[in-house]
């Protein structure tokens, strides 16, 4: 399994939390990053776009948790879901590229376990990146609400076309693009509309085409889409 990570690659999970859960992080709080490889880097830097919480950061291979306490002495580094048991008032837990090493079940039961730890109203975001951190594609569960909303992310520095997207979707979505399913209904409407409205600058397609298909259709929040964020409310 590869669980390489580098700096910067999960800097749209922390944005999208830093701008769109205010009320939830308004309060301070826990914040767990489950699974952080090789480096606990990104679990630094979530703890820096937060720092009116406590991180917790979580990496079940040994090996790579004592590497870590090594290089992040002040950082709160344990090794798994277990050792939460008795932590109170966490609001958010990340799990970034964890998923795509388990089979669906197994993302589904870490999620459910993920949101049984949060407060009432607190999120599990549960996604996958492109190895710089480019594009992202996550789920932000909330607790107490049945369905996930599936928030996508580019900076455009990989081009763009919708179906960019399909390599980086959640582990319960990923072998869903096909004909007939919710999600290759939106990104195929998204590839008809981006035809449309591309130009030579891809981060500006992105831009365009989603707010053009955001007119369309009253599922998708573009609020956040000045920082590149669009958000499906039915995924
Ligand atoms: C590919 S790395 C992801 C690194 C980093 N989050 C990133 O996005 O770059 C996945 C890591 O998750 C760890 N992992 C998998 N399941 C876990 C669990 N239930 N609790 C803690 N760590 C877990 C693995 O040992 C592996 O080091």
């Amino acid at each position: 399994m590869r669980a390489r990570t580098r700096p910067g690659r999960l800097a749209a999970f922390d944005r999208w939390l830093s701008r769109s859960e205010q009320p939830l992080l308004a309060q301070p709080g826990v914040v767990v990053d489950v699974g952080f490889g090789v480096s606990a880097v990104t679990t630094a830097e979530l703890a820096a776009a937060l720092p009116a919480h406590h991180v917790v950061g979580l990496e079940a291979d040994v090996a790579r948790l004592e590497a870590a306490r090594r290089e992040f002495p002040s950082l709160d580094l344990r090794q798994g879901l277990d050792a939460l048991r008795e932590v109170r008032n966490v609001r958010v837990v990340r799990i970034a590229n964890v998923g795509r090493a388990l089979t669906k079940d197994d993302v589904g039961a870490l999620v459910r376990e993920a949101l049984a730890l949060v407060v009432p109203g607190g999120v599990v975001l549960e996604g996958t990146t492109d190895v710089e951190g480019h594009v992202s594609a996550f789920h932000a569960w909330r607790h107490g609400e049945a369905t996930p909303r599936l928030v996508l992310h580019t900076d455009g520095a990989r081009g763009f076309s919708p179906w960019l997207f399909r390599d980086v979707l959640p582990r319960a979505l990923r072998r869903d693009v096909r004909p007939g399913t919710p999600v290759h209904g939106l990104l195929s409407a998204w590839a008809e509309v981006w035809e449309l409205n591309r130009t030579a600058a891809p981060a500006e397609s992105y831009v365009r085409s989603a707010e053009a298909l955001a007119r369309q259709r009253d599922d998708l929040d573009v609020r956040h889409l000045a920082e590149g964020f669009v958000a499906w409310r039915s995924a």
